[in-house]
Formats: structure tokens, sequence, C-alpha cells
């Protein structure tokens, strides 16, 4: 049957009709505001290339979080930044590092919240590689004991998932037996399945000081020409444990992410990172775009995709809207 019985512009006539139709929706529960957190004390720092982003203390960090938790985000993902960074990237898992401490104020003043902690070596080590190195390479097999502490050290201070992202071979694996071991066989693990080795971590490795010294992640983080590998990887790493799995980025993949809802059905979540976000802000600072609705445009893309879950620096502001 076709036109002119079918208009497709019937049910396009007014925002109710639209509403009633709308195939994707948007809800605070549905992100993931991620959050740094600085050793020592002062004030909170701008970061340059992520406006509206903030280094913070631990004191700022939980105000933050609060106005969070106010918008109805169910959860943050905390980046630590250390004072003090060595070859085997030690504050990753020290019990008194930033991120335990912070994960410690975090449960103890807004309990309501989810604290979801990444774990990974590069925020922590002096080279900014996700593993330990020796003779110029990281090392996947020396470095899985020390995610797996790092993974142990945060559920122990009261996180409520383990995000793993430094995409080491076996590490799901690694970090389930640890956790199981510690008596955390209910911390649900959220692992960067699908983490390409991409340039839109450009601001994040500026908030986080962690670009590598030498070389880059290639060795380790995916080819961005690749899918089927994608698919490789997030089967692997559900054998292995992972409960819900990352595609990152977001918006350079949105293919990974159906491919993966598709053909797995398990939660997806996706990674809207630093770049992208730093996108959308300087074009908006320059007022070439209209911010409010290219974000919901951005994040309603990444839902059709296929993700459950989106973690985005965006997250306060929207939910603060769609709220
Ligand atoms: C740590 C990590 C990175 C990001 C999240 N976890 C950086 C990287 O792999 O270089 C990037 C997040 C973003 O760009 O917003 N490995």
């Amino acid at each position: 049957m076709s036109f002119p019985k079918n208009r497709m512009r019937r049910l396009r006539q007014n925002d109710a009709l639209r509403r009633m139709v709308r195939e994707t929706r948007l809800s605070p529960d549905d992100l993931v505001m991620p959050l740094f957190v600085k050793e020592g004390g002062g004030a909170p720092e701008p970061i340059a290339s992520m406006p509206g982003c903030d280094r913070h203390t631990l004191a700022s960090l939980v105000e933050e979080a609060r106005a969070v938790h106010a918008t109805g985000v169910p959860a943050v993902i905390v980046f630590g930044l250390p004072a003090r960074k060595d070859a085997t990237g030690t504050e990753a898992y020290s019990p008194e590092g930033i991120v335990p401490r912070a994960i410690r104020a975090l449960k103890r003043e807004v309990p309501g919240l989810l604290v979801w902690a990444d774990v990974c070596l590069c925020e922590y080590t002096d080279h900014g590689h996700c593993g330990v190195v020796s003779g110029g390479e990281v090392q996947n097999d020396e470095t899985l004991p020390l995610l797996a502490r790092a993974a142990t050290v945060y559920a122990e201070a009261g996180a409520d998932v383990i995000a793993p992202s430094d995409m080491m071979d076996g590490r799901i694996a690694a970090v389930r037996t640890a956790l199981d071991a510690a008596g955390r066989a209910n911390t649900p693990i959220v692992s960067y399945a699908a983490k390409y080795a991409s340039a839109f971590y450009g601001p994040f490795r500026e908030a986080a000081d962690s670009a590598p010294a030498f070389g880059d992640r290639r060795g380790y983080q995916m080819d961005p020409a690749n899918v089927e590998e994608a698919l490789r990887e997030v089967a692997l790493d559900i054998e292995e444990g992972a409960d819900v799995v990352m595609v990152k980025p977001a918006l350079a993949y949105l293919d990974v992410i159906r491919r993966v809802k598709d053909r797995f059905g398990v939660p997806v979540a996706a990674y809207n990172v630093s770049g992208e976000y730093a996108m959308i802000r300087a074009a908006a600072a320059n007022g070439w775009i209209d911010e409010e609705r290219i974000v919901l445009e951005v994040l309603t893309s990444i839902r059709r995709a296929g993700a459950d879950i989106i973690l985005t620096y965006f997250a306060k502001e929207v939910a603060a809207r769609l709220g």
C-alpha cells in the first residue's frame, strides 16, 4: 500500500503523537557520570579541554556526586589522579590510594549512589601505559595480578561495580577470580570489552596526565577498522565473567554497539568519551551548534544503536533537563 493511502507524516503532526510512537527513550537511569579525583587538598581544578569538568578534591568530589545523584543519575565512575606515579602503578592498588579513599567517602556521604571503579594502571604509571613495561613492551601476564589487586582493593573499599579498562588479555578472568576469592562474588564487572585505540581520548589523557611517554596503545587497544574482532573480544569477556560489556568510544562505533547488542543480548554500555564531549563543547562555545539539542540527539543515537547504559560527561546536565 502506498501514497496517498500511506502518509508517514500523519504520526508526526504534533508532539503528543510523536511521543507515543517514539522508539528510543533516554532516561537519567541510563546514565553514568565520570568524575576525576586528585590527591591533595586545595581547590578543584578546571580541565581546560573538558569545559565543565574538574579535577576534584575529595570534598568537592562528594559535593559533585551529591548533585549528580540529585538529578536522578544512578551511578558515577571514578578516575584517580595520584600524587606519585611509578613504573608499576603502585598507587592504583594501594588501599590508601586516592580512589579507595574516594570510594569510601562517596559510599559514606552519598549512600544511594552507585560507585563504579575504573581499573587500569595508566593514570598511575610513570610511563603512562596500561600495564607494566619491560624491554619496551607492555607485559600482559605480569600486569594481571596488579589489576586483580586494584579491583579487590576498590571492591573492599565499597565499589559497587568494577570496570577494567586496560585491554590486557585474560583480565576479566583474573579480576573475577580475585573478587570471588575476596568474598566479593556479588560485585559485578563491567568490561571495557571493545576499547579502540582512539584519538578521541585526547582530553582525558590531558585531564589524567596519562598519555604514554613512548609509543602508543595500539599493541593492546583495538584497531578502529575492526568489528569482527570486537565480537571476539566481547565473547571472551562474557565467557570470563563480564556482566556488562562496553564499547568505547561511542559515536564513531555505533555499528559496533549494534552488532554486540544483536549478537549477545547482554547489557551493553557505551562510553561517550572525552573527545566527543570536547568537540560539542567547543563548537557550542563558538555559537556554531545548539548544544542542548545536539547532546540529546547524540545520546539518543547511542541508545538507538543498542546501548543500555551510557557513560557521559553530559550526564548531570542532561538528567537535570530530562528530570
Ligand atoms: C584508562 C581510561 C581511558 C579512558 C577511560 N579509561 C584512557 C585511555 O585509554 O587512554 C578514556 C575516557 C575518555 O576519553 O573520556 N585506560
